[in-house]
């Protein structure tokens, strides 16, 4: 695929006063050609600030990743960043900083993943015309294939002919909606920030509590149901979402239970696309297990999609539970830290340990043990957990009951347990008192 990329590092131009050692590289790219460069990921030296690389539109247009970007406006990536500036018809930009790889490449799919918009745009044409709903797609492949791209491409095309998508993101590691650990459903109403992605405003957004979806298929089941539920019923009451339909991203884990999640999935949506990326098998597996009327595709990925290795994954994750509580870049929202009460919450988790059938009490079977809400006993712990703030109703039957389906309404980290007092301090986006008493803890940890 990335034959025909080049090494590049063209006209050096003149250091301008004041760029200290900024290096500026200036790049000309030919229509339908890509800039990919990436900034190295990493802690900064002492007292330093991150790296950053920074990008200018001079000439022409350009995207990434389907947003346009503004002529003479500067764009600023930091470390970890992986990025394509995509032209349709020509463009020139500069790049500033010292991205750790710069090349160009003719070499993309993006002809074909625009064919892949435009056939969906005529779906939406047509359930227009025909009082019916827009097409909801499935966007599935293994690990590192440019999934979440190829949605956030999607989407924002679809934004820019005036559609009003919804993104469902399922990937519980890597979410592009909420921290990890979490399945939401966001409706963009415009398309992605080049630098931060799409506008995260009143997001539906479920508990899941781990980062794969193996450590609970069950529970992952239920709450894609669950979206696809609420999704469907948003679409009988508003025909803007039902027309521009969804674009569902989900998670790496392709083979056993990965493989029957997507099938559930394809199910519980009704999904009438599903878009499979560089996975032959799995393209045949899909075609042969789901439906005959839904139509299966295999689209190539694009060369320059980057393996991420476990380490840079947790980075990410990482990010985006900072993101939540101090804003994109760490700089714009105030978090606060308060003592709660033992006696004020109840915390869960949800799924006991499974244990063999045959000591399950009479009439329990497995899947009970999996959507169980097990109460656990603060201690220390605790800390460091973040734990989902649900939005199920305080008392305790209200509870008890739907906990599991409720959606949350945000998020806090355990920083302290004082088991004598009985209180434990928590970093929280919110002031004091929580919304809500019930909350569920994670697997997942943050340190402030
Ligand atoms: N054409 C491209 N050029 C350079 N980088 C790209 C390109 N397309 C995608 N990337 C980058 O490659 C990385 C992986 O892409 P993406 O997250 O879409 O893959 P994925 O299949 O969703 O991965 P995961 O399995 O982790 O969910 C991202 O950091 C993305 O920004
Ligand atoms: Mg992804």
């Amino acid at each position: 695929m990335s034959a025909m990329a080049t090494e590049v590092a063209e006209k050096t131009s003149e250091e301008g006063p004041g760029t200290g050692d900024k290096v500026a590289n200036r790049f000309d790219l030919e229509k339908e050609t890509e800039l990919r460069f990436e900034v190295e990921s990493g802690e900064p030296e002492e007292g330093k600030k991150p790296e950053e690389v920074v990008l200018e539109l001079l000439t022409g247009m350009a995207e990434i990743f389907g947003s346009e970007l503004n002529r003479n406006k500067k764009y600023r990536f930091g470390p970890g960043s992986k990025i394509a500036v995509f032209t349709w018809h020509g463009c020139s930009v500069v790049l500033e900083g010292k991205p750790e790889a710069a090349y160009r490449s003719g070499e993309t799919p993006m002809r074909l993943y625009l064919n892949t918009h435009a056939a969906l745009e005529q779906m939406r044409k047509q359930a227009e015309r025909d009082n019916e709903r827009g097409p909801r797609v499935m966007v599935v492949g293994p690990t590192d294939v440019g999934k979440s791209t190829l949605c956030r491409l999607l989407l924002n095309y679809a934004v820019r002919v005036g559609r009003r998508p919804t993104l469902v993101e399922l990937d519980v590691g890597q979410s592009g909606v909420s921290v990890p650990g979490t399945v939401s459903a966001l409706c963009i109403e415009r398309p992605a920030d080049a630098e931060e992605g799409f506008s995260v405003q009143a997001p539906l957004v479920y508990h899941f509590g781990s980062t794969t979806p193996g450590t609970n298929i069950k529970l992952y089941n239920k709450l894609t149901s669950c979206l696809a539920d609420v999704f469907s019923q948003r679409c009988e009451t508003n025909r803007k979402a039902s027309v521009g339909g969804c674009i569902i991203n989900t998670c790496g884990w392709v083979k056993g239970s990965g493989y029957q999640a997507l099938v559930h999935c394809a199910s519980a949506f009704e999904v009438d696309v599903v878009l499979v990326l560089d996975h032959e098998r799995l393209y045949n597996e899909l075609k042969r297990d789901l439906p005959h009327f839904v139509r299966v595709v295999l689209l190539p990925k694009s060369g320059g999609v980057m393996e991420r290795s476990k380490e840079c994954r947790r980075v990410s994750r990482d990010e985006k539970i900072r993101e939540y509580f101090y804003g994109f870049r760490g700089s714009s929202f105030y978090p606060h830290i308060f003592d709660v009460r033992f006696s004020d919450v109840r915390i869960y988790k949800i799924g006991a340990p499974s244990i063999p059938d045959s000591c399950l009490p009479l009439g329990m079977s497995q899947d009970d043990t999996q959507l169980k809400l097990v109460p656990v006993t603060p201690g220390r712990d605790l800390t460091y957990h973040v734990l989902s703030v649900s939005c199920a109703e305080d008392g305790e039957e209200g509870a008890r009951r739907g906990i599991v389906e409720s959606p949350v309404c945000g998020f806090i980290v355990v920083t302290q347990v004082d088991t004598q007092a009985q209180v434990m301090k928590v970093l929280s986006p919110a002031r004091r008192p929580l919304p809500r008493h019930t909350l569920l803890i994670m697997d997942i940890r943050f340190m402030t």
